[in-house]
């Protein structure tokens, strides 16, 4: 059996960097590796977006991001999140076996309450890992890629996957949650997470975790002058342009290593550590390296980009699709599901 990929990306907002090196070009690289599903968690997105217009064309706006980007649906499976109705039915059911006490020490939470002012909290925010849950368990999947950010997440569906099973299994053995010795295959499938390590977390602006709710990104599909701004506007220190450069806590120097090609970056490496020449050598020379790397790497994704913006119908198509093909991996598990709790 070919290994089952599945990864979700919010609608909350544009696409950067730390979604592109974190997330979707691991969807690529996967996409050859197994059946991949992925899809765009508008559901999620409604835990922040609170305007209809906005929430929808930020799910358009995602959905062709990935397409330009080069998730390929033939070769995977693309869908909006909301075209699923299996997923909050799941929700709900999943609901019935997670202890609050872990939602309540969900890192994502707990970072919303502490860093972002958040005092009254909205019952989606705390239910956020059960959805997420749902949308992992749902389709059978194997491998989940993410950031480095989503660990606990997966932790957590693990558990709650576990905890099913053996609440509805009779003869369940967490030790064979495949069943193979007991013969007592559980409901849901343990899937692992994926993360990986040299791009786990890639630095905004400011050298803080790329986030759009720190209005530090780097955008993927901002208009060039704004692209240009962000870079322009990379955090430095004040090392004068002739002497050799610091590379740690460099958000500058982290960029450069993930954007540009492997021989331009050991150049610009070379140069970052001796100092010497001003003109090649200074913060301002390195900041328009960045943006030649950026446009080099991103030029073609950015005018696929901006040719599927004008053509939504071929987007609705494609997702219309994609939903039809995810329902059908969804509809084998929702009905061991449905059997397993008595409805
Ligand atoms: P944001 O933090 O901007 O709200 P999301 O939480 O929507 O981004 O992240 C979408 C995907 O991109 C997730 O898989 C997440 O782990 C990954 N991701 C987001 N920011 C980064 C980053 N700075 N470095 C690595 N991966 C990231
Ligand atoms: N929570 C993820 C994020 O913020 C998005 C997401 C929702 C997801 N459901 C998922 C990722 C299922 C992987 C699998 O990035």
């Amino acid at each position: 059996m070919p290994q089952r990929i599945l990864s979700g990306v919010q609608s909350s907002g544009r696409l950067h960097l730390g979604n592109y090196y974190g997330a979707i070009r691991e969807f690529v690289r996967l996409q050859e590796e197994g059946e991949a599903l992925y899809f765009i968690a508008n559901l999620h997105a409604l835990t922040s977006v609170r305007d209809a217009a906005l929430a929808r064309q930020l799910t358009f706006e995602t959905a062709v991001a990935f397409l330009a980007l080069g998730v390929d649906p033939v070769k995977s499976t693309l869908f909006r999140q909301s075209d699923i109705p299996e997923i909050t039915e799941l929700y709900w059911i999943l609901g019935s076996v997670v202890p609050i006490s872990n939602l309540e020490r969900a890192h994502s939470y707990r970072d919303k309450l502490e860093n972002k002012g958040i005092t009254n909290p909205e019952f989606g925010l705390f239910a956020y890992p059960v959805l997420m849950a749902a949308d992992i368990l749902l389709y059978d999947s194997d491998v989940v890629p993410v950031g480095k950010d989503q660990k606990q997440h997966l932790e957590f569906t693990r558990d709650w996957a576990t905890k099913f099973n053996a609440q509805y299994v009779p003869g369940y053995d967490a030790q064979d949650p495949r069943g193979e010795r007991s013969k007592r295959p559980g409901v849901f499938k343990l899937p692992v997470e994926r993360i990986r390590d040299e791009t786990a977390v890639v630095p905004g602006r400011d050298g803080q975790k790329m986030s759009k709710s720190y209005g530090n990104t780097i955008d993927l599909f901002a208009p060039d002058k704004e692209v240009e701004k962000q870079i322009k506007s990379v955090k430095t220190d004040s090392t004068p342009p002739d002497q050799p450069k610091p590379v740690e806590n460099q958000p500058l120097y982290q960029l450069l290593k993930l954007v540009l090609p492997p021989e331009a970056f050991a150049a610009a490496d070379q140069a970052w550590r001796t100092g010497g020449d001003p003109k090649t050598n200074g913060y301002g020379y390195f900041k328009n390296l960045l943006l030649e790397g950026y446009q080099q790497q991103f030029g073609p994704a950015r005018k696929r980009y901006a040719e599927l913006v004008n053509d939504p119908a071929e987007v609705e198509r494609l997702l219309e699709a994609g939903a039809q093909k995810a329902r059908g991996y969804a509809a084998p598990v929702i009905a061991r599901v449905r059997a397993a709790v008595g409805l």
